[in-house]
């Protein structure tokens, strides 16, 4: 429908735009919208999906080697899940009119972020467990607010993710204590995983505030709802209880309780290593993508074949 059909201006499309935003309502894919606010979710959620499917390869890695049958099973239901993250998201981007074979295309061309956790190493089965704990945790700290997004389709598909991801941090957590509780080599291995996870996991909420130029508009469309740096302090707080619980020690000498401001002071990331991974260069960038890249390729016969399929049951039916 156009606008003149409603013999309404584009100010008065704003006017209603504005008001659904300001009154805490949803903008949905039948709503006009600005272009700027559709860029935004488009770029936003594209990197969300991308994520959830790059995210499976440095756990899929071990599914191979996972050190039981019931290790392996949880382990491929949780990879699994991961993908369904990325289908939804990618059919959330579909609703601004974008096309999930060109999101797609422009990740394995490089031009589309993801996560810059995805680009480090799993060394070790405690990996599974950290990731599951911190990767994961940070993941619902980051997400839990996103099911208040403005945006409809994303924020109704945020809320079926956040349930998923809970039970994806409790099975890293439950992991993790079968093996504190196990040799001394067992928790060698959780410390050391962790000594690696935990500053990236740090990274995932973004650069700090003052260097994070877009968070101020996309806080007024109602996109997000807490700042880079409000959201690491709350992992940081919710963490570290838990990392006392498994007997571990978070690698930083900085984290300590600060009784005024009612929270733990922690130390700042290195963000030269965190620009450094998000422009390309982290220790899995390369692989990943050709992965991502010769998985599309092989399974370009998949694609032809159900839309060949799809054509079928449609002039089937007609
Ligand atoms: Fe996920
Ligand atoms: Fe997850």
């Amino acid at each position: 429908m156009t606008t003149a059909e409603h013999g309404l201006t584009e100010e008065d499309l704003h006017g209603v735009f504005d008001e659904t935003i300001a009154t805490d309502q949803r903008i949905e894919p039948r709503d006009w919208m600005p272009e700027a606010y559709r860029k935004t979710l488009i770029r936003q959620i594209a990197q969300h999906a991308h994520s959830e499917i790059i995210g499976m390869q440095p756990e899929g890695n071990w599914i191979l080697r996972a050190p039981s049958l019931r290790r392996k099973s949880i382990l491929l239901a949780k990879v699994q899940d991961e993908a369904g993250h990325g289908m939804y998201l990618y059919a959330a981007a579909e609703t601004l009119g974008v096309d999930r074979e060109e999101l797609t295309e422009k990740l394995i061309d490089n031009k589309q972020k993801y996560s810059s956790i995805f680009n480090y190493p799993t060394l070790s089965y405690a990996d599974v467990g950290v990731i599951g704990w911190l990767v994961d945790g940070a993941a619902i700290c980051n997400q839990v607010p996103l099911c208040r997004c403005s945006y409809g389709p994303y924020a109704r598909a945020m809320i079926r993710i956040c349930k998923e991801e809970s039970f994806h941090q409790r099975q890293g957590y439950e992991l993790l204590l079968a093996m504190v509780n196990g040799t001394d080599e067992q928790r060698a291995m959780v410390q050391e995983s962790t000594n690696r996870f935990w500053w990236p996991s740090l990274m995932m909420f973004g650069p700090p505030d003052g260097d994070s130029p877009n968070t101020q508009q996309s806080m007024d469309w109602g996109i997000k709802r807490h700042t880079n740096d409000e959201l690491r302090q709350r992992f940081v707080d919710m963490t570290v209880p838990q990392a006392e619980a498994l007997g571990v020690t978070l690698p930083d000498e900085g984290l300590v309780w600060n009784e005024t401001r009612g929270h733990y002071d922690f130390s700042e990331p290195d963000w030269t290593e965190f620009k450094a991974v998000i422009s390309g260069s982290g220790p899995c960038n390369a692989q990943r993508l050709a992965h991502r890249r010769r998985a599309h390729e092989e399974g370009a016969w998949v694609r032809e074949a159900a839309q060949a399929y799809a054509t079928k049951q449609r002039e089937g039916s007609a």
